[in-house]
């Protein structure tokens, strides 16, 4: 079903899709491509939204902190907003200090997205596409991006990002929903444990670049490779979470880049019974503890989201890959084909 969301200041229509297959249910804005909520029962068949998100085009457009949205062309941040590509020297829109984050000033979050439903068998989804100017935010190639919805027989939702470009270029797709297992509005994700099979981590600068140091997790805060409660080690004093005022860093993920999608983090709400397994391609995962949520912005259940009221799991290259040669490349050049894909299943 597609509905009339709103209007951009321009008077652009922003479309609303409503999906629901296998238990789960969606909404998905042509805007940002942003998934606005998605809903999946408790152990006892409840339905609650799971996501962090607004219900007027104007919160997204005026002081959405990526809220479910699509991220390009580059996921996470490039140092100083600044890589050499083939000896060509490139500046970045900078938008988060002096670094550039999540694409720029406008990313593929803010852009108005095509977006054409199908079903196949038994699945049903969006095909949603942008093509990004040569140039725009400062990115060389004109890069054709792709990127597939899919909800399943089985209530799995299932990304299948794809790109080209007619110039080298880099790019690290991603989404960025913020999840509460136990529902939006419902407090904090302290008691979700969370598991992520990385025996290493990407430490950063003050700035949340990284360091080019792949970290060991053992003995550190870090260490999820046994579920954890979020809370337990999050207030432990340690000068990564300090710089990051919480957990704000790329896991290095021992099953590395696979040719079809692997566990790369479970999550589990212990009073919902919901439980959200990501399988992935992508080699990292950032997983943010929603350390910049400050109570000024207010979800559809009314209630204002705090610190902590939520946690993004976003799969994908490591951040400042561009200027890193021992991180896996984030070059994609003309002929080739950027691939990525990422499940959510949410077993009960
Ligand atoms: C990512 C970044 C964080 C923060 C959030 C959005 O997770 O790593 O530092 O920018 O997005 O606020």
């Amino acid at each position: 079903m597609q509905e009339l969301f709103g209007k951009l200041a321009d008077g652009t229509r922003i479309h609303r899709w409503s999906l629901e297959n296998g238990g789960t249910r969606m909404k998905v804005l042509s805007y940002g491509g942003i998934v606005q909520s998605l809903e999946v029962p408790d152990r006892q068949g409840r339905y609650a939204n799971v996501t962090l998100g607004f219900t007027r085009i104007e919160d997204y457009v005026d002081a959405s902190p990526y809220f479910g949205a699509l991220i390009g062309r580059y996921g996470n941040r490039i140092g100083k907003g600044a890589f050499t590509l083939d000896g060509s020297a490139y500046q970045l829109s900078v938008d988060d200090g002096e670094n550039s984050l999540h694409g720029g000033e406008a990313g593929f979050d803010t852009v108005v997205w095509d977006v054409e439903p199908f079903e196949r068998g038994t699945d049903v989804g969006l095909h949603l596409s942008y093509t990004s100017p040569d140039g725009e935010m400062g990115y060389p190639g004109t890069l054709t991006a792709k990127v597939t919805y899919t909800l399943t027989a089985d209530g799995d939702w299932r990304i299948d990002y794809e790109a080209t470009t007619d110039k080298p270029t880099v790019v690290n797709l991603t989404h960025h929903a913020y999840w509460n297992l136990a529902g939006e509005g419902s407090g904090t994700i302290g008691d979700h444990e969370l598991a992520i099979p990385a025996a290493h981590f990407t430490p950063t600068d003050p700035g949340l670049i990284p360091t080019g140091e792949l970290a060991p997790v053992a003995g550190t805060p870090f260490d999820f490779r046994e579920p954890k409660r979020i809370g337990r080690d999050l207030r432990a004093g340690h000068p990564q979470l300090l710089a990051a005022k919480g957990y704000d860093h790329n896991w290095v993920l021992d099953k590395g880049i696979t040719a079809e999608p692997q566990e790369v983090a479970v999550l589990r709400d212990p009073s919902s019974g919901r439980t959200l397994r990501i399988a992935s391609t992508e080699p990292g995962l950032q997983f943010y503890s929603g350390n910049f949520l400050d109570g000024t912005l207010v979800g559809p259940a009314g209630r204002a989201y705090r610190q902590g009221d939520a946690l993004c799991l976003e799969t994908q290259h490591y951040p400042d890959s561009p200027n890193h040669e021992n991180f896996p490349s984030t070059v994609l050049r003309p002929g080739q084909t950027y691939r990525s894909t990422t499940v959510h299943s949410f077993p009960t």
